[in-house]
């Protein structure tokens, strides 16, 4: 089985929302091309509800974007884990890059907010990857190693198969991002691979950075790699589905 999911990040209205689930609602998941993989959806918070419910009974799984570690208090514009599951959700993104460079998220708050998830019953999704200077330094392997030790600190063994990574090359991420060579995914996937705390060794990682339907063969097909974390080009479900065909039919 390979993961294949995709944030919407700050983008959608309910509408579109609706219309996006109501696609997959419709697919055969059973079948080829798509027998083969766990799809999963992370819209933003205002859509989290509806597309929860939208895709109640089918395999596609939904997540949150980001969460507070706190179960409630004051916490003004924060949403909690037991809000997230209120909504019907079963994973929650963390420590996306930009989340880690625009909102200030340390490897401690991440850290954090595994654990909330974890207590709660949420797969967390944590997301590490170098950054342009970290790569030209040659530091993207102790970074990597730095970014899940801290992440999983003091995280119980017994949650290791819940955990997803997503690797994700910050310089190959968005509009100007540069896709990463396939053979830099797979050393890089490799070292990570390499550098997880034992317990978690086996844990699931993805790939994830200006992945589209012409790469995600590839991509998916690396040693190491068992599934697609994919930005702007699934914000269409069309784009979604030829993506979802393209892991499947590999
Ligand atoms: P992208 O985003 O596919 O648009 O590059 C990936 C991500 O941020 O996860």
């Amino acid at each position: 089985m390979r993961w294949v999911g995709t944030s919407w990040k700050m983008n959608k209205t309910l509408g579109e929302a609706r219309a996006f689930a109501q696609v997959l609602r419709g697919i055969d998941w059973g079948s080829a091309p798509y027998a083969g993989v766990r799809p999963f959806v992370i819209p933003p918070f205002t859509a989290l509800a509806t597309v929860c419910e939208a895709l109640r009974g089918t395999p596609v799984l939904v997540g949150a974007q980001t969460m507070h570690w706190e179960d409630a208090g004051a916490w003004t514009g924060e949403i909690s884990p037991p809000m997230l599951r209120d909504c019907g959700a079963t994973l929650v993104e963390l420590g996306h890059s930009e989340r880690r460079a625009y909102f200030a998220e340390t490897d401690e708050a991440i850290n954090r907010k595994v654990a909330a998830a974890l207590r709660h019953g949420l797969r967390p999704l944590i997301c590490v990857g170098e950054n342009a200077a970290e790569r030209r330094a040659g530091r993207e392997g102790a970074v990597l190693r730095r970014q899940v030790e801290e992440a999983l600190r003091d995280i119980p063994a017994e949650h290791a198969r819940n955990v997803l990574i997503a690797y994700e090359p910050v310089w190959a991420i968005g509009r100007d991002g540069t896709p990463a060579e396939p053979g830099y995914v797979a050393a890089t996937i490799g070292a990570l691979r390499a550098a997880m705390p034992a317990p978690f060794a086996a844990a699931s990682l993805l790939y994830g950075g200006s992945v589209d339907a012409a790469n995600a063969a590839t991509y998916a097909g690396l040693d190491g790699v068992d599934g697609l974390f994919v930005g702007r080009a699934a914000w269409e479900v069309e784009g979604f589905l030829r993506i979802l065909s393209a892991v499947g039919r590999a």
